[in-house]
């Protein structure tokens, strides 16, 4: 092994080697004290990774010589693969299944073929045969085998999600499962993801519910390279299919696995199979953070630790070329690292290299990393920038990565605040490959598909968006052989639609991986017929051009107009539901206008100008802004509650944000803010004209309710704003100084690290405090009573003791309390003695994601429960509002909505989805006069509420105008 014999380095046996790298060799001998300490180390252990001949002088030399023939060996399919019986992952006693009648997208022919009324027939884990549903093919065997009537249903492959920590970080996390690091340092190849994967992640099933089949699990950020860590090199990472296998262990999820526990490099049909590295490079957050490093340790450590693997790989071949040569003498052993091998077959081209990395200037780095020791790169995860850059990307060594993003989730770090919805349109049109990823558990995988929505939503086209969750996944892989198409020969994992896999809620009526049906019934409410055809998007070239031409940063303010004339409008909120215009105008005619001056509404008519001829001697007749809605609509404006919006630019950079409030439950608070008295209001740290607030304006959210940003126990006053004002002093900017009183309750502060007193010191709290007990002004906002208290809380049993205070507290002071609960993830579980003590409930997210264990006991809705939470809810007669988690996820508020009316078989209106994102909220958050609904928000081609729908203006009471986008 390497240390124990050192190999003998033959620089002219290697004169194919470039100038670059012998520069680089000779500066490496620099740090050659270091790597012979951990050969050192590794003396003791037995290889894993490498070859199953270990080479000492027991082995034959025909080994050595059959090892050597193995170094040249390429990774990839074997060209038969397609034409195997059975899978290998084929689960004995599995029936075959007859799906009847589907219209398939394929994957094929660059995502252009679609074949409808098919039968697909799947058998011994393999799409056996796909035949036309007319033919008599496999009537004999009906009887034998499994039929499922689709009658026209789309399937598609199983989705590929090609970030994901599943199992490293699972859901829900605690101490005992938060596994995806190594702080052992910045460059850590050997780490693998696979040696930390938990079986206990409620992400599995959820993830399947979705239609996720297949998931690349990364190492987290902290090393550099990781195939399972935190930073830089952070390690090696594991494709795995996410069903449950018999064994029940990690190892047996894990796809085309490239090594073998007994140590083989493991081959089928003279291939080697693909092995994945993840590298990460950024500032902030992530390996720089951990190690004080900078950008440039962080490259020095890439760059020397590529000329290990680089010494290695020549030693190795210098090694065979003499023992091919027949020279065994003083040959000692082959050159072996555990450590550096995976590097070693990065530059042999087996490793498949992802980088976790977000700025223009990293990914210059690494393509010149790329060049200089000349490996390809599979692909950049995040790339926020990548769009600005599609020229660099294209100078990588081989072929230019493909760039692994998300739709829509931006802005989270520094490296993230250029990042735009346009990214992967802009992409797609320089030529470069899209994936949409969850990096789960940043995005919940469960709505992978929901991503490709969303991209295609703003520009992506059709076959590509569909594509980006497949087909380009599955060939980054180098597992297009078997996953990401509908092929025969392929292996048995599609989906079921109840609609078009692009068409919003989407949700998969079934889900077959290797061949095995995922549940054995699905929940799903009946959708439109056009739900089955992709959804009309609007345009949104303009917006990607100025992305482009203001180098990331676009103006997101409107022009302000106060005469405008919306042509072609199709219905108009009411304050209490839509009307058609035809209704309201009495006519037959579906279409009509509407008249705003200095913001309200003065006609709604077929025709509410007649052009007046111009008249000698009268000045002209005002000019007015016309604006065709092309069929859509005026609706209400939404309100956004939950995120930190208006305190909050950048989450990851604390010069941007306001900060947490003091927790007094856990520290003191100085004297000078109040000490015991202390009680924050959040309109004091209001900021205005953020991007995420301006995104979500631009999104029709026209006013939000925050409370002070906290992360313990006391939140303190929350404030009510207008979401699109540019700042304070802009009339209608601050609506309400001071709405509610918001604390929070708990088991856990920020993960995974933090202590929090226990609960029955924070109910403890809240009872001392409403009873009374409190002094300045914290004590004088509690014993009024006056104000709506606000507590936040998500475990059903915290739920249960706080409405016995309430009722305990009520029973003494014979008063009724204002009372809301916003989280709520559990309230499901109490929502008959909620709706009984008169509570009502933000649901918060709208669509539960059990992160943490407070959060675990969910109604996840469908396809896995006939009910959502916020349906349970609401017929139990609790008031329910929605709000949002994340600040980037405000945008998604109108589509939030429009999903939860689509998935509730009826049960809840398109109307009361869009008053839960608006008036409820207003009113369970104290909201005085929150009747009184000023805003409309004008769409073109659609509603809010669905994906054919573009927000072009806003008309304000309040602000006497009309804002136009
Ligand atoms: C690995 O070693 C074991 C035990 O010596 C042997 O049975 C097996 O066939 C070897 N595998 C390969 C791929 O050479
Ligand atoms: C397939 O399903 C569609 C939609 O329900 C239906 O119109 C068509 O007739 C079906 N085709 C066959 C061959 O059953
Ligand atoms: C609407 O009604 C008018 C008068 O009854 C009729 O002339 C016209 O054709 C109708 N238009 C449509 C589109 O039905
Ligand atoms: C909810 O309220 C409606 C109308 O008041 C009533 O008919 C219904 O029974 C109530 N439902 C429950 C579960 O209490």
């Amino acid at each position: 092994m390497l240390g124990k014999a050192p190999y003998i380095w033959d620089p002219t046996a290697q004169r194919h080697e470039n100038e670059s790298s012998k520069l680089t060799w000779k500066t490496l001998a620099l740090g050659s004290a270091t790597v012979l300490s951990v050969a050192t180390l590794w003396i003791s252990w037995r290889p894993l990774e490498t070859s199953n001949a270990t080479f000492d002088s027991t082995f034959s030399k025909a080994a050595v010589l059959q090892e050597c023939d193995r170094l040249q060996m390429k990774a990839g399919a074997p060209a038969e693969f397609v034409s195997r019986k059975e899978s290998d992952r084929f689960v004995p006693g599995t029936s075959a299944y007859l799906l009847k009648n589907a219209t398939i997208w394929t994957g094929g022919k660059d995502g252009e073929q679609i074949l409808h009324e098919m039968n697909v027939f799947l058998d011994k884990g393999i799409i056996k045969e796909i035949v036309p549903t007319s033919s008599r093919r496999f009537q004999s065997l009906e009887k034998e085998i499994q039929i499922i009537e689709l009658n026209g249903s789309w399937i598609t492959p199983g989705l590929i999600d090609m970030h994901s920590h599943i199992g490293v970080f699972p859901s829900p996390t605690t101490m005992g499962t938060f596994d995806m690091n190594s702080w052992s340092g910045p460059v850590l190849p050997g780490l693998r993801s696979i040696d930390a994967m938990n079986t206990h992640d409620a992400l599995y099933n959820l993830s399947i519910a979705g239609g996720v089949t297949t998931v690349l699990i990364l190492p987290g950020s902290a090393n550099a390279i990781g195939q399972i860590s935190f930073e830089h090199l952070g390690g090696q990472a594991y494709t795995i299919k996410l069903r449950e296998t018999k064994e029940r262990s990690p190892g047996s999820k894990v796809l085309s696995p490239p090594s073998h526990p007994n140590g083989s490099a493991f081959e089928e049909g003279g291939k080697l199979r693909w092995r994945h590295l993840k590298y990460r490079l950024t500032v902030g957050e992530n390996p720089t953070s951990n190690y004080g490093g900078s950008r440039m340790d962080t490259y020095w450590a890439f760059r020397e630790a590529y000329e290990e693997a680089r010494k290695l790989k020549r030693a190795q071949d210098n090694y065979c070329l003499k023992a091919q040569k027949g020279l065994w003498k003083g040959l000692g052993e082959f050159p072996e690292s555990l450590k550096w091998q995976s590097l070693v077959d990065v530059l042999r081209g087996r490793t498949k290299v992802h980088t976790h990395c977000y700025s223009a200037v990293d990914f210059d780095a690494i393509v010149r990393l790329s060049n200089e020791f000349e490996f390809p790169l599979a692909a950049f995860h995040h790339a926020h920038e990548a769009y600005l850059v599609p020229d660099l990307l294209k100078k990588a060594y081989g072929e230019p990565p493909a760039i692994a993003m998300f739709a829509t989730s931006a802005r989270y770090k520094h490296e993230a605040y250029w990042g735009s919805e346009f990214a992967p349109k802009i992409l797609a049109d320089a030529g470069i490959k899209v994936i949409l990823k969850s990096d789960v558990p940043a995005v919940n995988s469960r709505y992978l598909a929901y991503e490709a929505q969303q991209a295609h939503y703003y520009g992506l086209r059709t076959t590509l968006a569909l594509a980006s969750i497949t087909t380009v996944p599955a060939k980054t892989l180098g597992l297009d052989h078997r996953v990401g198409y509908i092929r025969e020969g392929y292996d048995a994992d599609l989906v079921v639609w109840d609609s078009h896999p692009l068409a919003l809620g989407a949700t998969p009526k079934q889900v077959f991986i290797d061949g095995i049906p995922q549940y054995p019934v699905a929940f799903v409410s009946e959708k439109s017929a056009e739900a089955q055809a992709p959804p009309k998007v609007p345009s949104f070239d303009h917006e990607a051009n100025d992305a482009l031409d203001y180098n990331g940063m676009p103006p997101l303010n409107g022009q302000t107009f106060p005469n405008v004339l919306f042509t072609n409008v199709k219905s108009i909120w009411t304050g209490s539901g839509y009307q058609d215009l035809q209704e309201s105008v009495g006519t037959n005619e579906t279409l009509g206008q509407v008249l705003v001056d200095s913001g309200v509404i003065t006609c709604v008519a077929i025709d509410c100008i007649i052009p007046r001829p111009p008249i000698p001697g009268l000045p002209p007749a005002p000019v007015i802004k016309v604006v065709d809605l092309e069929g859509g609509s005026l609706n209400p404006g939404l309100v956004a509650y939950g995120a930190d919006i208006g305190l909050q630019e950048i989450e990851g950079e604390r010069t941007t944000n306001d900060g947490p409030v003091f927790d007094p439950m856990v520290g003191r608070v100085p004297g000078i803010a109040g000490g015991e008295g202390y009680l924050p209001r959040a309109v004091d740290g209001l900021q205005f004209g953020g991007r995420d607030s301006l995104l979500a304006y631009r999104s029709g959210v026209t006013r939000a309710i925050t409370a002070p940003a906290h992360e313990g126990f006391l939140a303190g006053l929350s404030t009510y704003f207008s979401v699109g004002a540019s700042h304070r002093f802009e009339k209608g900017a601050v609506l309400e100084d001071v709405v509610a009183v918001h604390v929070a309750l708990g088991h856990y502060g920020r993960m995974p690290y933090d202590t929090k007193s226990s609960i029955s010191t924070q109910i403890g709290a809240l009872r001392y405090l409403l009873t009374g007990n409190g002094v300045g002004e914290i004590g004088k906002c509690f014993s009024r009573g006056e104000k709506t208290l606000v507590v936040e809380v998500d475990n059903a049993d915290i739920i249960g003791a706080v409405l016995a205070l309430k009722s305990e507290i009520e029973s003494k002071s014979m008063t009724k309390m204002k009372f809301t609960i916003s989280g709520g993830t559990e309230a499901h579980l109490l929502a008959e003695q909620i709706a009984e003590a008169g509570v009502g409930v933000i649901v918060r997210p709208s669509r539960p994601f059990p992160v943490t264990w407070d959060k675990r006991r969910i109604l996840p809705g469908p396809p896995l429960s006939e009910e959502s939470a916020v349906v349970a809810l609401k017929e139990a007669n609790v008031t329910v509002g929605t709000g949002v988690a994340e600040l980037w996820a405000t945008r998604h508020i109108r589509f939030d909505a429009g999903w939860a009316a689509l998935e509730s078989s009826g049960r809840i209106t398109q109307t009361e989805a869009l008053l839960m994102a608006s008036t409820n909220l207003e009113k369970l958050l104290g909201v005085p006069d929150y009747e009184v609904s000023n805003d409309l928000v004008a769409t073109k081609g659609g509603t809010i509420l669905d994906f054919s729908g573009k927000v072009v203006g806003v008309i304000s009471s309040r602000r006497k105008m009309v804002e136009l986008f």
